[in-house]
């Protein structure tokens, strides 16, 4: 989605279609972690509440920026998208990645 928007922008596609991918995204997103976070409970995860605080973060950022656009109180720009790229990657490879392994007691 964040290559799609990329993709968009670059191409000087109208704020309605990157509106459409950034409230996509915003979608999937609180899907995602939603069912994560379902995970955590069942596997009694220690670090689960600093895990969900930077998911409730995330996607309190990622909301206020859908709702800006939509309302045409910001523009998509290459800081914006970086911002999303990296924030996806550093948690992915991160945080996500801690509780890799983790079973089931
Ligand atoms: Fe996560």
């Amino acid at each position: 989605m964040i290559n799609d928007l990329y993709q968009a922008f670059t191409e000087g596609k109208a704020n309605v279609v990157t509106v459409k991918i950034v409230k996509e995204l915003v979608k999937y997103t609180q899907y995602h972690f939603k069912s994560e976070e379902e995970h955590f409970l069942k596997l009694n995860y220690p670090e689960a509440e600093k895990h969900i605080e930077q998911h409730n973060s995330f996607t309190e950022t990622v909301l206020k920026f859908s709702n800006d656009l939509s309302n045409n109180e910001v523009s998509l720009s290459y800081e914006l998208m970086d911002f999303l790229r990296k924030w996806l990657i550093d948690h992915i490879m991160g945080t996500d990645k801690q509780y890799v392994g983790i079973k089931n007691k």
